[in-house]
């Protein structure tokens, strides 16, 4: 008998069109310069986790208290992925089940908010300014359930002006104050937030999927210590597979754990919870740490060398993982720009920036991140090339022997930083 049932032969047999597509990604994956800053590579082991049989497995509730049979080794991985993650982030308590990251922040609010209740406000970055749709965009649950008040970034330095946050949160006396970000560069001073939302008595939530494999590998500010709840995605600057998972401080376990289940969810991805807690063991070796480092060098240098090619940066530059260009200034759109870089094997995406004139679906800026770059093993040389690429590209999008030169330094690139060798 085999000891792991997953087939890629029985696959290719089965179902030739899907195991196509999965080896035409395989090396789209290969041949293309990954810079979408919320994606990365996850490794075999991850993989390997994702596609195994605990996929099968139905364990509604928690370990040791399940509502079906035969959780005994389920209840071995979800026990090792929760042990884990409280002891990589510091935290009293984690619930790992989240599905995805808007599962993960819909459960947090539904532990301390009544939806549909305009007295209990939550304080939350504006999605144009960097915040995420889950903050209270109107067309998501976030915004139609539960009652947001948004803050934006200083139209000058383009940073959080936290007393701005003050002033609002004294203004509007927010049950929940929220930090974090889709797209801003820069660090977030949490222990400001905790004084504020001590200041008023609201809960301080931290949604960290962008950053919390840079805290993980020492390379960002933990908000651990300072928020009583931290949701995050486990599958951006943490390497690890889609889903989520929720921290929080012992007073608020009980809360969060029920409003992951029986409240927002049904039975727990069993799969992706083995392959969280690998990932998590992944994220607490030293090169993990190497990773998260060089990650960030190579936003800085990324966003240097833009700017050396007469790009203008959003606050000027970056501390995190990811650098946002604002493109008014060389008369482009983001949409356009993303398709030019698009055309040479360069993935990023359009976004908006603070003060956007334009709409998200047009939007004047580009976001580029380089935790995909970092765990091929790129750094700052190569971020410097890559700079000096897009600037061609965005300098003169139409002519093609920029376009060929540029394509063809991009696979010399991904062949000497192979993914997936
Ligand atoms: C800050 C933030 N929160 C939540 C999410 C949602 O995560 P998911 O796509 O897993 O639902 C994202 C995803 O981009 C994000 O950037």
């Amino acid at each position: 008998m085999r000891e792991f049932a997953a087939d890629w032969e029985t696959l290719k047999s089965t179902d030739p069109e899907v195991a196509g597509a999965i080896a035409s990604e395989l090396e789209r994956e290969r041949t293309t310069l990954r810079l979408i800053a919320s994606e990365n590579y996850a490794s075999p082991a991850v993989l390997a986790a994702l596609a195994s049989t605990m996929n099968n497995k139905y364990a509604e509730g928690y370990p040791g208290k399940r509502y079906y049979g035969g959780c005994e080794f389920v209840d071995v991985t979800e026990s090792l992925a929760i042990e884990r993650a409280e002891r990589l982030f510091g935290a009293e308590h984690a619930n790992v089940q989240p599905h995805a990251g808007a599962q993960a922040n819909m459960a947090a609010y539904g532990a301390f908010l009544e939806p549909k209740n305009q007295e209990q406000k939550v304080l939350g970055m504006v999605l144009a300014h960097g915040g995420h749709l889950t903050h209270g965009s109107p067309v998501n649950f976030s915004g139609k359930w539960f009652t947001f008040v948004g803050y934006e970034v200083d139209k000058d330095t383009e940073v959080i002006d936290m007393d701005r946050v003050r002033d609002l949160s004294l203004e509007h006396r927010p049950k929940m104050i929220l930090a974090g970000f889709t797209a801003y560069p820069r660090v977030i001073d949490f222990a400001a937030f905790r004084t504020i939302a001590d200041e008023v008595g609201a809960i301080f939530m931290v949604d960290a999927a962008h950053f919390i494999g840079l805290v993980a590998g020492g390379a960002y500010p933990s908000p651990v210590p300072h928020a009583d709840v931290v949701t995050f995605t486990t599958h951006k600057t943490l390497r690890g597979p889609r889903g989520a998972m929720i921290l929080c401080r012992d007073q608020h376990a009980k809360a969060i754990d029920k409003a992951v289940f029986p409240m927002m969810q049904g039975g727990p991805l069993e799969h992706c919870i083995a392959a969280k807690a690998v990932c998590l063991k992944e994220a607490m070796q030293p090169d993990f740490a190497d990773y998260a480092h060089r990650t960030v060098r190579t936003a800085r240098a990324l966003a240097d060398g833009l700017a050396e090619e007469g790009l203008r940066l959003v606050s000027g530059g970056t501390d995190s993982h990811l650098a946002l260009v604002d493109l008014q200034p060389i008369g482009m759109t983001g949409a356009d720009a993303e398709k030019s870089c698009e055309r040479v094997g360069i993935a990023l995406n359009k976004n908006a920036i603070p003060f956007d004139p334009l709409p998200p679906a047009t939007a004047s800026g580009i976001r580029l991140g380089t935790p995909g770059p970092a765990t091929l093993g790129m750094d700052e040389p190569e971020m410097k090339e890559v700079a000096h690429i897009i600037g061609e590209v965005l300098r003169e999008p139409d002519e093609e022997a920029v376009g060929d030169r540029a394509r063809a330094r991009v696979r010399d690139l991904m062949k000497r930083f192979p993914a997936y060798p």
